[in-house]
């Protein structure tokens, strides 16, 4: 079975009251809701976790090396500076892909450079709630070429 690792960074437990008008007024709970919906019907297995704490967050990636197959991870503020994040996923064989609810290269200067970006297999940013579903149905169509060809 393959499986799925969702981590979300900093403040996105808050969604659904945070800064709505950017961020929406969908809960976590609720994409982790749509997403093991969708998780379902593509059979993929699918883990949840949040944390504001950095280390949290890095021990997770690192955890999730002989665990998991692919991580969708939204690292939110962490995206433009930890170091310690991009280092633990460039340590690890699993293929990240960035997720970002809002188009972070269309608001302020310090959200455009993301210290992650080089070490992630590609970026989803902009599209809410459909950031997470888009980086769903890449993973399941990235192991399914895994599956048939050997590569991702
Ligand atoms: C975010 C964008 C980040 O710049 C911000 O710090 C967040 C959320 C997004 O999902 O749009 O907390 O990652």
């Amino acid at each position: 079975m393959n499986k799925i690792l969702v981590i979300n960074g900093p403040n996105l437990n808050l969604l659904g009251t945070r800064e709505p008008e950017i961020y929406g007024s969908t809960t976590l709970a609720d994409i982790n809701a749509m997403l093991k919906a969708r998780a379902d019907e593509l059979d993929l297995d699918i883990d949840f976790m949040q944390s504001n704490i950095e280390g949290e967050i890095v021990t997770a990636i690192q955890e999730a090396r002989d665990k998991y197959n692919f991580i969708l991870l939204n690292a939110a503020a962490f995206t433009h500076y930890s170091i310690a994040i991009r280092d633990a996923i460039a340590a690890i064989s699993v293929p990240v892909i960035e997720i970002h609810l809002s188009n972070v290269h269309a608001r302020e200067e310090f959200r455009h450079h993301s210290v992650i970006a080089p070490v992630v297999m590609g970026q989803i940013s902009g599209f809410g709630v459909d950031s997470y579903i888009a980086a769903l149905d890449i993973a399941a169509r990235k192991l399914k070429k895994i599956r048939g060809e050997g590569k991702l």
